[in-house]
């Protein structure tokens, strides 16, 4: 297939734009749009006010749930939130987080690892693998599940913004949801229209996170202050974290946003509330 010269340059830009590198573009790529789209991926906090509707929404939760299942035990479930106190509620945990509010749409990916526990019980067979695996294993299918959501929600000129802070109300969350044991929040999800088209963040350079072989770390001080540098020319971070702890920085780059979002705990309780769940995490 012959990719239009428009495609091409939307491939390339994007790709510079994300690693700040140009990369050879193989030949024999087949649908390129599609790519372009993953490329050009940008999560969305603002939102028209057209509403979703039900048939595509639920045509959407078709296509995630396509996704690929660890051990084909299918351990993601979509809670769709729509029930006009139960929005509030959500958007009074999460304040500084508007578009909790204003997305027409609020979803809340779910792990679950109760229904191969009952269908143990339902088939008169033990549950042998109640450790850290059992956890993970719900976790990683619901992101999967939710990543294919975004994906299929951009295809259709829909936007998204993941919401991992619903973690930060564990409690509160499975309250409102009435998730029983083994059934655990992953992310909210907000979705709509985008009001604008947003910007493409910068990533770290692939060679950083593409390893050949073996795993290296080599210049890894040097590559990510250069990171820093390119990201603070396409997307400066305006608010410095933290100024009554380490003041305020000369140059504020990623790293030392990062570093300082991780000096403080956050969610330190979230271990228990699994455990709670009936997790055992050895
Ligand atoms: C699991 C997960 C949780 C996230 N949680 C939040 C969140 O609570 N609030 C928010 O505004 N964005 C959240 N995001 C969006 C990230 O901030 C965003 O993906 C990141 O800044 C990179 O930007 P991009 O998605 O536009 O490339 C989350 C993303 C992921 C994958």
């Amino acid at each position: 297939m012959r990719r239009s010269q428009d495609t091409m340059t939307r491939l390339n830009a994007a790709i510079s734009e994300r690693f700040g590198e140009h990369i050879s573009l193989p030949k024999d790529v087949l649908n390129a749009d599609e790519l372009a789209r993953i490329l050009e991926h940008r999560s969305q906090r603002a939102f028209t006010e057209k509403p979703v509707s039900e048939a595509l929404l639920r045509f959407l939760f078709a296509c995630a749930l396509s996704a690929p299942s660890k051990s084909d035990l299918q351990q993601a479930d979509i809670v769709w939130v729509v029930d006009p106190p139960a929005r509030e509620a959500f958007a009074d945990l999460i304040p500084n987080m508007p578009w909790v509010h204003s997305a027409p749409v609020f979803l809340v990916f779910c792990a679950n690892n109760r229904r191969i526990r009952q269908i143990g019980e339902m088939r008169g067979k033990p549950f042998a693998n109640d450790h850290l695996d059992a956890f993970m294993n719900a976790a990683v299918d619901a992101a999967i599940v939710m990543t294919t959501f975004i994906r299929a929600a951009t295809v259709v000129g829909l936007g998204c913004c993941p919401i991992s802070a619903i973690r930060d109300h564990a409690k509160a969350v499975n309250r409102l949801l009435a998730l029983p044991q083994w059934v655990f929040p992953v992310a909210g999800l907000c979705l709509g229209y985008p009001a604008r088209e947003g910007q493409i963040s910068p990533r770290l350079p692939m060679d950083i996170t593409v390893h050949v072989d073996r795993y290296s770390e080599d210049g890894l001080q040097q590559k990510i202050e250069a990171y820093d540098q390119r990201r603070h020319v396409q997307q400066p971070i305006t608010k410095q974290r933290y100024v009554e702890l380490y003041g305020s920085a000369a140059f504020y780059g990623w790293s030392e946003d990062k570093a300082r979002h991780y000096s403080r705990p956050e969610r330190a309780d979230f271990g228990r509330y699994i455990r709670e769940k009936g997790f055992n995490l050895e």
